[in-house]
């Protein structure tokens, strides 16, 4: 599928040149999430100032960059969306992190594993409440309303997903949901209100958040492929978490639909144990390999959809770099076949 896009280069690597020109955006971006830290309480900022200072991929912000700079001149106000996007995100990632009792994140320890949990569910507070603040400063009142949406569906995916823990009867569109909000909900918030800023129509405003639904999904699925079959030290955060905390992703799913009645029992004796599994365990028991597999399917059918939402936007480097994006993507889900 991969070598199929003209976009990549003949080794298959994903080409990653139409970045470079944003190169400098992040820069800036970069140091001001940093700067964040200063605004807070003297006894709360050493706390932020380690937390902002790991670096994430940043891949909220690059969307809202490039969101911006296709549909007009990337503003002040787009660099103020990228910041509050990503304080939104770290948020959500310190909580993640409690929840699944991870110890690594972005190559250090995470902020439960420093200084417990009741301080980081409440560092994780402070972050919420200083993006949201931030983002009653724009002038459009609508865009802080839809930050607000976005932050609350991301918590909301989260709740949900922990309720339906160690569930069995989770369907897969109980799964897309979670992961639509848990997830979705930011990559798709960073490429409408980029838009919606420029003062672009309905229409490629909406077009433009369905691109950010399709992608971060795809993202997302990338993520719970890589929890099974990635090594930590590569991707820098604790991994194995999803099945010892009973979070039942999309190979899992399609472990579950592909194996026989027989199959099946021993699947579901395991999958509740809440004792950690094996997953050479699983792999014995049903077609692993084909659930990754048909995972993977199903990120590049998102990605496919997600390519085609980008027709609404005119010829520019950046919409190359958008294409460049889902072709990376595309890339890294493919790297999970086995
Ligand atoms: C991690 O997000 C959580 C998921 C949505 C899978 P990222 O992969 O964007 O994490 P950072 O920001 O680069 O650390
Ligand atoms: C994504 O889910 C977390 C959020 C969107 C808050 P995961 O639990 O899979 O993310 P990682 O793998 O810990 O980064
Ligand atoms: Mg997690
Ligand atoms: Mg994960």
């Amino acid at each position: 599928m991969i070598s199929e896009t003209s976009r990549s280069t003949s080794s298959g690597e994903p080409n990653l040149s139409p970045f470079a020109f944003l190169r400098p955006e992040l820069d800036r971006v970069e140091k001001l999430i940093r700067a964040q830290a200063e605004d807070f309480d003297p006894a709360v900022e050493p706390y932020i100032g380690y937390i902002l200072n790991t670096s994430g991929k940043r891949i909220r912000p690059a969307l809202t960059f490039l969101s911006g700079g296709s549909t007009g001149e990337i503003t002040d106000d787009h660099r103020k969306l990228a910041v509050i996007l990503e304080l939104i995100h770290v948020a959500t990632l310190i909580h993640d992190d409690i929840i699944d009792g991870a110890e690594i994140r972005r190559q250090a320890p995470t902020a439960n594993a420093k200084w417990g949990n009741a301080l980081s569910v409440l560092l994780g507070d402070c972050l919420f409440s200083h993006a949201l603040m931030l983002s009653t400063e724009f002038e459009d009142s609508i865009i802080g309303r839809k930050v607000a949406i976005a932050a609350n569906e991301v918590c909301s995916g989260e709740i949900i997903q922990t309720q339906r823990r160690f569930d069995l009867q989770l369907s897969l569109e109980d799964y897309f949901d979670i992961i639509r909000k848990k997830t979705a909900a930011l990559f798709a918030a960073a490429m409408e209100l980029g838009a919606r800023l420029n003062g672009q129509p309905e229409s490629v405003c909406s077009t433009l958040r369905e691109f950010g639904v399709h992608i971060g999904t795809a993202y997302q699925i990338y993520d719970d492929c890589i929890d099974l079959i990635g090594e930590e030290q590569e991707y820098g955060k604790t991994l194995r978490t999803d099945l010892n905390k009973g979070k039942l992703t999309l190979p899992i799913l399609n472990l579950l639909s592909s194996a026989n009645e027989k199959q099946r029992e021993k699947l579901h004796r395991l999958l509740i144990q809440k004792e950690p599994i094996d997953i050479s365990v699983l792999a014995n028991i049903a077609d692993y390999v084909g659930s990754i597999e048909a995972a993977v399917d199903k990120g590049q059918e998102l990605v496919e959809a997600g390519r085609k939402c980008l027709e609404v936007l005119d010829d520019s480097d950046h919409k190359e770099a958008l294409h460049g994006i889902t072709d990376f993507l595309s890339v890294l889900l493919e790297g999970c076949r086995q």
